[in-house]
């Protein structure tokens, strides 16, 4: 379909339906361009809280389309491709995160927000890239953690809670992919530039980052920090709203250990969204995010304690 018919249809139709777009950074242009609010996880939770539209369609992944739906239970919650999953989210089930509880009573248990509503249910807090050290520090000195499902998030807080967390063996595909020696040789020859990294990235390239946050927090630092080059590890959607925010300064994705170029940093699930997908799921209404009532409740109550901490 074309691509003007398509951005003229999805407007026409927002506005019949009282609909609101929200996208995630990771998202592809045509989407980021269209969407009413482009955020981090963090951001997109809380602006799905406080919306009062009646349709929220979530330009993100599974997991974050759930989100909405748990702080929403009386809206109709659309994506565009329900297969869009999260290597984090997916390599976390219920039945053996249940088995890992058991194996660790007595702990505090705290969840990266991509996971599923099973795993939040069984969650007492959970956090995203943007909270999760003041979420650590809520939690009294004398209790014993566990962190799920990311581990190189987790390896991360360990360092700069100085708590000791047990940590569910999860990991990002794609910022796992990031390689420190081609890292290190386009800093070599930009001995200048700054790299900013997210938390889902292994340690070693943590060690060498000047900046570590969540997606919005990467653009905030590089709006801000005056250097001219930046080395960007994280997922090369990020870029766009980037160039469009520091059209003067240089910005050089993380290169990853895979011999192609850029690509192999990209999300296949975010990537899995289109424009004329999100046309589709805006007027079938489809698919539609559904949870329980019970599920629901359960899986509500450590995000709503995020956000108060928030
Ligand atoms: P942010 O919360 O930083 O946007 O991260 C979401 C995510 O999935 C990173 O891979
Ligand atoms: Fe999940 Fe990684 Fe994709 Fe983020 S970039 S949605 S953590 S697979």
């Amino acid at each position: 379909m074309n691509k003007d018919f398509l951005v003229q249809e999805i407007l026409r139709l927002k506005q019949e339906k009282n609909a609101v777009i929200l996208a995630h950074y990771y998202q592809n242009e045509d989407i980021q361009e269209i969407a009413d609010f482009i955020g981090d996880s963090l951001e997109l939770s809380k602006k799905a809280q406080n919306t009062d539209a009646d349709i929220i369609v979530f330009a993100g992944v599974h997991f974050m389309a759930e989100t909405a739906k748990i702080l929403n239970p009386d809206k109709k919650v659309v994506l565009p491709d329900w297969e869009a999953g999260c290597s984090l989210a997916d390599g976390c089930n219920p039945t053996d995160f249940k088995i890992f509880k058991e194996q660790h009573p007595d702990h505090v248990v705290v969840t990266y927000i991509n996971c599923s509503a099973e795993i939040k249910a069984m969650s007492d807090l959970v956090c995203t890239s943007a909270n999760a050290k003041k979420i650590i520090g809520s939690i009294p000195a004398d209790k014993k953690i566990i962190f799920a499902p990311d581990q190189n998030l987790g390896n991360y807080l360990q360092k700069e809670t100085k708590r000791d967390l047990v940590l569910w063996k999860g990991s990002c595909v794609v910022h796992e992919a990031f390689s420190l020696d081609k890292l290190i040789e386009i800093y070599t020859k930009n001995p200048t530039a700054k790299i900013a990294a997210h938390p889902e990235s292994e340690s070693h390239i943590l060690k060498v980052a000047h900046y570590i946050g969540s997606t919005s927090g990467i653009i905030n630092f590089i709006k801000t920090e005056p250097a001219a080059v930046f080395i960007v590890a994280t997922e090369a959607g990020i870029l766009h709203e980037l160039t469009k925010a520091v059209p003067e300064k240089t910005l050089i994705p993380a290169p990853s250990t895979e011999d192609n170029t850029c690509a192999c940093s990209e999300c296949a699930f975010m990537k899995m969204n289109t424009l004329e997908k999100l046309y589709l799921c805006l007027k079938n209404e489809s698919p539609e995010m559904l949870i329980t009532e019970e599920l629901r409740a359960e899986a509500l109550k450590p995000i709503e304690r995020m956000l108060e901490l928030s």
